[in-house]
């Protein structure tokens, strides 16, 4: 089932909410993928493309919150890294064993959780930091 981003995950600031929505564009290809019965074609594709592409949405993440003086910048960068580490882990069992349906439900639940559970409720709170600040 595919899984949708809605206004109310968003952050308010145009660059993220844009990288937001690519993320879910690009698990929404490995899901669609795995109802055709292609999940391992796509899976190597994915973890390569997250690998670089979530270093850099999170650097962008944290310079805001940086810029704003975000009180939670620590423990939520903490949350970065280790969604960071968890992909180099993917990566590596791809890198070891190439795709297999394990590499494809692992891919799938660790990127599904996080962009329901990370950008619902820790981005959320960066969103409503910014808005109550208000610059
Ligand atoms: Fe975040």
């Amino acid at each position: 089932m595919a899984i949708k981003w809605t206004p109310n995950l968003a952050i308010g600031i145009k660059k993220i909410d844009d990288q937001h929505k690519v993320l879910f564009e690009r698990i929404n290809d490995l899901i669609e993928a795995c109802n055709q019965g292609k999940g391992k074609d796509t899976v190597a594709e994915l973890i390569t493309f997250l690998k670089d592409y979530v270093v850099f949405h999170f650097r962008d993440e944290q310079q805001i919150m940086l810029d704003y003086k975000y009180p939670e910048y620590e423990a939520h960068k903490k949350l970065h890294d280790g969604f960071v580490d968890s992909l180099k882990e993917l990566n590596k069992e791809l890198e070891e064993k190439g795709p297999g349906l394990a590499l494809v439900l692992k891919t799938n639940r660790l990127v599904v959780d996080w962009l329901i559970n990370h950008i619902s409720k820790v981005d959320t709170q960066l969103a409503a930091y910014i808005k109550k600040d208000g610059s």
